[in-house]
């Protein structure tokens, strides 16, 4: 993870405020250890990200058997001339911007229709993730502003409300890796900060035939086996454990009842793991897992259950020729 310690970045037409609380390492600690204590064991999926992680997501949405990337995207081209006619002169934030590739889409359409200004407001837990962003996309489209802000945006999202219209964009499902309850919570807390007219961008991955998740999440060349495995280092760098990831085989499958994508790193030997944190080593039976993450995967149940769950009104649900993937708009009434 990247933490933070600039308070705010001025650069020309950028700002980046860092909101984040100092989350401390000892709490940090206390929740990689008590999942790896509990039965089964579990870390938390946000750990995927430190630097060498977010660099295997980023090869992971351009593998061709990871499809979302891919599919989101194309959606977003089709419908982004039409969004942006009628929402170009919103304030557009983003939750979790990742490479701004999908941003950038949008910000193409309204380039085109020659608005004096745009702003956009990237949202993310790595203050230097948004402003390598911010810095090339000031650089593409000259009559943009970024207003950045590091928040850990699931329990944040407040300090950003705005006085003009807002479009706030969710994109790559996301919203997927976490709970179910967890997930409604979370959109809640967005629609309750929504005023009247804004619009919620939401990206989610659909329901589909079960070797097409199967593969998205075993892809030939081991990229996400390496991603999976490279939590161990995360791990090993917040609690000074020794884990050795080649002591883990990746599994990834889809469980139809949950209706999710389900990772986990399975012991191929009996192993004791140790830290300086830990009141006893940690063991693992050869064939024990760690669950790692789960990832949602979406029907039109599940949207209608959005809805009334957060008292958003849907007013299109757009999807790929498939029905792979959904970008949903939700407004404000
Ligand atoms: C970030 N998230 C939406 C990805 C997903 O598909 O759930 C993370 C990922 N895990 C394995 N591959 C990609």
């Amino acid at each position: 993870m990247n933490f933070v310690n600039e308070d705010v970045i001025t650069l020309s037409r950028i700002s980046i405020t860092n909101l984040l609380q100092e989350i401390g390492p000892e709490e940090v600690r206390t929740e990689i250890i008590a999942g790896l204590n509990s039965d089964p064991k579990y870390i938390s999926s946000k750990y995927f990200y430190n630097t060498k992680g977010s660099l295997l997501f980023e090869e992971i949405t351009r593998l061709e058997e990871y499809y979302p990337t891919r599919t989101e995207k194309g959606i977003l081209k089709q419908i982004a001339p039409g969004l942006m006619k009628q929402y170009g002169t919103y304030e557009i934030i983003e939750l979790g911007p990742g490479d701004h590739s999908k941003i950038s889409i949008l910000l193409s359409a309204a380039a085109e229709m020659n608005l004096p200004s745009m702003l956009y407001l990237p949202l993310d837990i790595s203050q230097p993730a948004i402003r390598n962003s911010a810095e090339e996309l000031v650089s593409t489209f000259p009559n943009l502003n970024v207003e950045g802000y590091a928040v850990d945006f699931i329990s944040q999202f407040g300090p950003v409300q705005r006085e003009r219209p807002t479009m706030i964009c969710f994109f790559g499902s996301t919203i997927g890796n976490f709970e179910w309850d967890a997930s409604l919570e979370l959109l809640q807390n967005i629609s309750r900060q929504m005023k009247k007219g804004d619009l919620l961008l939401l990206g989610m991955d659909m329901v589909k035939p079960q070797q097409v998740l199967y593969d998205a999440y075993n892809d030939a060349g081991g990229v996400t086996e390496a991603f999976n495995k490279n939590i161990l280092n995360t791990v090993n760098e917040l609690i000074r454990s020794d884990f050795k990831p080649d002591d883990f085989d990746h599994l990834a499958f889809y469980n139809e009842s949950s209706s999710r994508i389900e990772m986990h790193l399975v012991a191929n030997r009996d192993l004791t793991v140790h830290s300086p944190h830990f009141s006893e080593d940690i063991l693992l039976k050869e064939g024990e897992a760690i669950h790692t993450e789960n990832a949602y995967k979406y029907s039109t149940g599940n949207i209608l259950e959005i809805v009334k769950a957060t008292g958003l009104q849907l007013k299109h649900t757009h999807t790929d020729e498939r029905g792979w993937f959904a970008v949903t708009e939700f407004l404000k009434l």
